[in-house]
């Protein structure tokens, strides 16, 4: 049994399949009005091998010229992200222990030969608030850390409705998918793994007194 650190918890079979299948529709929606996109390095412009897209009032994009950050529309389209699938504002009121909405649904599309470097979610704002990852169709090894890059690392298998979340003191914990294990699941048709990370970006505003 692997232990993960503080703050990290990994819930396995947290979708059954009826409910993985309904998500992987929504996804399908949202894809069709965000298309899937090639995310590049800041500086160095090199592509990352996970296709991506994003719903909510933000999505994380990155790219050459401006690097990390969020933005309210698709880089492509120009237009705005469609809203979070019911099914994942669920989850997120089930499983964040967050007051507040996510306002960001970041879409990673992986075929078996994407990858994701070890790295921290760190450009949001609302650092109190937990980042909880949906996983869907082929496993993949993960692999979590310490908040510090050079802390020791734990892999787990993630499998077809796991949910992971990193909260507290594991909030910025160093991540990444060292590999996709092909042909692991039969949801998607075509194979390959979707992750869907949702995040609270902006902190909420505090409460309005009335006198
Ligand atoms: C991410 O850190 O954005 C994705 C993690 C994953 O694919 O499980
Ligand atoms: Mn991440």
């Amino acid at each position: 049994m692997q232990v993960l650190p503080k703050g990290a918890r990994h819930i396995p079979g947290y979708l059954d399949r009826a409910a993985q299948e309904a998500l992987v529709e929504d996804i399908r929606a949202v894809v069709q009005a965000a298309p899937l996109y090639v995310p590049t390095m800041p500086g160095t412009g090199k592509e990352m091998s996970v296709r991506m897209t994003n719903c909510g009032s933000l999505g994380w994009v990155t790219d050459r010229e401006r690097g990390y950050r969020y933005q309210p529309t698709h880089p492509g389209t120009g237009l705005p992200w469609p809203p979070i699938p019911e099914a994942l504002l669920k989850i997120w009121r089930e499983v964040s222990d967050y007051p507040h909405p996510p306002e960001a649904c970041l879409v990673n599309f992986y075929t078996e030969a994407a990858k994701m470097g070890l790295h921290q979610d760190r450009d949001e704002a609302a650092l109190d608030a937990p980042v909880v990852s949906v996983s869907l169709g082929d496993s993949c090894l993960f692999r979590v850390g310490e908040t510090s890059r050079s802390g020791p690392t734990v892999s787990i298998r993630l499998d077809s409705g796991d949910v992971v979340i990193l909260g507290g003191e594991g909030r910025l914990c160093f991540h990444g998918v060292d590999r996709i294990y092909p042909a692991t699941s039969t949801l998607l048709k075509n194979g390959g793994r979707i992750n869907l990370t949702l995040r609270r970006v902006t902190k909420p505003s505090p409460p309005r007194h009335i006198r």
